[in-house]
């Protein structure tokens, strides 16, 4: 729970929901997860008031570590029935790929699960290189290098350049693992105002002209949905001199004409100067990566925790993934398509009169502000056979909870179609449209 948003929202329950969560006793401040300050040394006791995931599953409500049964890409069942998936990041629909699984399955029976150790000493398999270089290959960059998770990956390389010389400096929206790779890293850490370059030159213009400063970004925003203005944030960087890091784990697959991420989508030619991403959304996968220069990733090598002291990603994750990514230039339909549904959808619940703020991917959030709503909402979709993500504190900004959906490339149009009416009933159920 370190992401450093502390703004409180004004949230405004419907009758019905206001009633329902002051009967259960619902606090969202409880999500802050903070300890009490005074009492007893047990740290135990200390958290002991911690009742808010109990009072929402007693309500109904409780939206997080839902199981799901089965999972077949566009849909899944939950709870023994049924449901369209719109709660995945399994954006191109490779999981369930022939070619993936048969890929996983053969260095499964080569390896076995675990290389059982870390990447320096005995993790690294052939797959882990062919895997390092096609994807340098596939951005156009010089090289990569591969970690056990995109959380990993962000911490392992904002660790190993930010030392106690350095400052991040992070827009404000980044996902939680920039935020935490800037804690991890020994240097301090400074914001600017989502996706504003010009704030961004006012703080890089403060700065100790002699402080080495390392910008951190995301691509495509995981919870807005919404592209970085790369150009412009690359052009103030530029004029300070300063290296930007741009976490792509959502663009990769579904931005730009051949899903080559951000870049691409702006017709930038020049690669950035870091890109990150992950194999657990696009891929098909779970793993992540750093790609960059050659001198710069050798460093990372070298020098990052979380590349050294933790287990090498399986190598059937790492066939999973690389297959995944040969699959995104084999078959070109899945890019076009989950574009063409992304533009779709955003389009559709704009007009049923959501708000699906600046989303510009397949992701597509739905402002509700309200968390109890938020849950409630989410219940009655998933009632009535949508999956979806409730969003609130600390994801998103206190008060500012979203529902979060996302679009996969093999959604037949009637599975949409059916999602749309039941998004509009739901919508009007729970007062999130009128
Ligand atoms: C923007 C972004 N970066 C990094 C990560 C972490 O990726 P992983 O799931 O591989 O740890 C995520 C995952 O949610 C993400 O959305």
């Amino acid at each position: 729970m370190t992401q450093a948003h502390s703004d409180a929202g004004a949230g405004s329950g419907s009758p019905s929901l206001t009633d329902l969560a002051q009967a259960a006793g619902l606090r969202m401040e409880e999500m802050d997860g903070h300890q009490r300050e005074v009492g007893s040394p047990d740290l135990f006791e200390r958290i002991s008031h911690f009742q808010l995931a109990d009072q929402a599953r007693a309500a109904g409500l409780y939206p997080f570590f839902q199981p799901i049964e089965v999972n077949d890409g566009p849909e899944a069942v939950v709870d023994g029935k049924r449901v369209i998936m719109l709660g995945s990041n399994n954006y191109l629909g490779l999981t369930r790929h022939p070619k993936v699984l048969e890929a996983a399955h053969d260095a499964l029976d080569r390896y076995g699960p675990s290389m059982t150790g870390s990447r320096l000493l005995n993790g690294t398999s052939p797959v882990h290189l062919t895997l390092e270089e096609e994807l340098a290959e596939f951005l156009g960059m010089e090289t990569a290098i591969v970690f056990s998770t995109g959380y990993l990956a962000n911490l392992g390389a904002v660790s190993a350049l930010i030392d106690r010389h350095g400052i991040s400096v992070l827009d404000r929206d980044v996902h939680a693992s920039i935020y935490d790779a800037a804690g991890l890293a020994l240097g301090k850490y400074t914001r600017f105002q989502h996706n504003d370059p010009e704030h961004l030159d006012r703080v890089l213009s403060n700065l100790n002209p002699e402080q080495a400063r390392l910008v951190l970004i995301d691509g495509a925003y995981s919870m807005g949905g919404d592209l970085a203005p790369l150009p412009e944030l690359r052009e103030v960087c530029r004029k300070h001199q300063t290296r930007m890091l741009v976490d792509d784990a959502h663009a990769i697959g579904t931005v730009g004409p051949t899903g080559r991420g951000t870049r691409s989508h702006f017709g930038l030619d020049e690669p950035d100067d870091l890109t990150i991403g992950t194999f657990s959304k696009t891929l098909a996968s779970v793993g992540g990566f750093c790609a960059g220069p050659r001198k710069v990733i050798e460093y990372i090598r070298h020098f990052s925790r979380p590349m050294l002291f933790t287990a090498a990603l399986p190598p059937a994750s790492a066939a999973a993934a690389l297959t995944a990514l040969r699959l995104i230039d084999e078959e070109t339909w899945r890019v076009q398509r989950v574009q063409e549904i992304g533009a779709r959808m955003r389009r559709e619940l704009d007009a049923l009169g959501f708000d699906v703020a600046n989303s510009a991917t397949p992701i597509i959030p739905i402002r509700v502000g309200d968390e109890v709503r938020t849950a409630a909402f989410w219940r009655d979709l998933l009632d009535h056979g949508v999956y979806t993500n409730a969003v609130i504190a600390p994801a998103v900004p206190r008060g500012q909870a979203i529902l979060r959906t996302s679009y996969i490339a093999t959604h037949s149009d009637d599975q949409l179609d059916r999602a749309l009416q039941i998004f509009e009933e739901a919508g009007r159920r729970q007062g999130v449209i009128s």
